[in-house]
């Protein structure tokens, strides 16, 4: 991971060229003393944490060649996880020069007070995949986050269906509390959920959020939720990181492959998991387009134009409609982990086929050629 994030930081420093460019670990780290006010003029970015393997460094590597092609400087953070270190990252790049400001949130109040601070500065600011509730963000990208949930929940009652299960127990393990995209999978699940539950097609086991998406919690969560209902036969986890917590329950009761698990991220985990048959199903957002549709608007920004973005999203807290850049998410199963995310070149089918694995990708089909485009 050290090696990573060291290759990481001079990838950095290559593309920007120029710049204060750097990720936790570097000069303006805690974002302490950076205010001089006669910083380099860059795009600044702040990313939530490094819990799930995107925040880790797959979305900073596509932004960072984006603006490195484009010869703008971009200074990329990471929080760690930390809303007050989120806070002083922001101020101090608000302060040192920044000239827009893209942030992914850990959640809504840390998030609202690093983009006032940049209102205050006239500084244009981007939401990237998690809105900032009642944040005034000039611009959103993300994807269709409701649909996200949507293509959970069939995956979930398709896995079921396969499994002939009769009247099975669902358990939900939504995401952090804090990130508005939790809710918005939620309110996706939810409603074809609730329709089986209704219908007494399947019926509703415990429910409980994972804060901060943490893997730790989301076993010991489902842990206890195994202990007062052995009986659940499908679990709608809300993303990879959860459903490989669940997965390794299930495996010490000799219930994984048995019990349906959902996900989220398309993570090497997670993949892997699918073709094993553990994990039912998982949700690929390409990121590169998110990054490169982020670094877009920011490039315009930064040069001074005003973009102009058709599609729109309420803020359901403030009422206002904020700009939005709405990608699509794909369902993946074995089925199209080769054509989909592998010839996306999301994962390589050297990084997923190893060892163990690659006796389940000739299974599947991974690296088979694929003579059209998917999409
Ligand atoms: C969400 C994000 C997901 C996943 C999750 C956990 O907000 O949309 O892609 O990363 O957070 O961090």
């Amino acid at each position: 991971m050290r090696t990573k994030l060291l290759s990481y930081a001079a990838a950095c420093m290559l593309a920007a060229g120029l710049t204060a460019c750097s990720d936790a670990g570097g000069p303006l780290d805690d974002g302490g003393d950076a205010g001089s006010g006669n910083g380099p003029a860059r795009v600044g970015v702040i990313m939530p944490d490094r819990t799930t393997t995107r925040w880790a460094g797959e979305d900073s590597k596509y932004l960072t060649a984006a603006f490195g092609q484009a010869r703008i400087p971009v200074d990329i953070q990471n929080a760690e996880g930390d809303r007050r270190r989120f806070v002083r990252i922001g101020r101090a790049m608000v302060d040192s020069g920044v000239k827009v400001l893209i942030i992914a949130n850990i959640d809504s109040a840390s998030g609202k007070e690093v983009l006032d601070l940049a209102r205050k500065k006239g500084i244009p600011t981007i939401d990237y995949d998690r809105l900032t509730l009642n944040g005034g963000a000039d611009y959103y990208v993300s994807f269709d986050n409701v649909k996200v949930g949507e293509l959970q929940a069939y995956g979930l009652i398709a896995c079921l269906k396969v499994r002939k299960a009769v009247d099975p127990i669902v358990a939900q393990l939504n995401g952090s509390r804090s990130d508005n995209n939790a809710s918005l999978f939620k309110r996706g699940y939810d409603a074809p959920l609730n329709t089986k539950y209704d219908a007494a097609q399947m019926r509703k086991g415990p429910e409980q959020w994972v804060p901060d998406w943490d893997p730790d919690q989301a076993a010991v969560i489902f842990e206890q939720m195994l202990d007062q209902a052995p009986g659940i036969r499908g679990v709608l986890a809300a993303n990879d990181g959860i459903a490989g917590s669940v997965i390794k329950v299930l495996r010490k009761r000799n219930l994984n492959g048995v019990v349906p698990v959902t996900g989220q991220d398309a993570t090497l985990e997670g993949l892997r998991n699918i073709l094993t048959g553990e994990q039912c199903m998982t949700v690929y957002k390409a990121i590169k387009p998110q990054a490169l549709s982020a670094a877009k608007l920011a490039i315009e920004l930064f040069n001074g134009g005003k973009p102009i973005i058709p599609d729109k999203l309420k803020d359901p807290e403030s009422g206002a409609y904020v700009p939005f850049v709405k990608l699509k998410p794909v369902a993946i199963t074995a089925r199209n982990i080769n054509t989909v995310v592998v010839t996306d070149k999301f994962v390589s089918q050297a990084d997923l086929c190893q060892g163990e694995y690659l006796a389940y990708c000739k299974k599947h089909g991974v690296g088979r050629p694929v003579s059209h485009s998917p999409k």
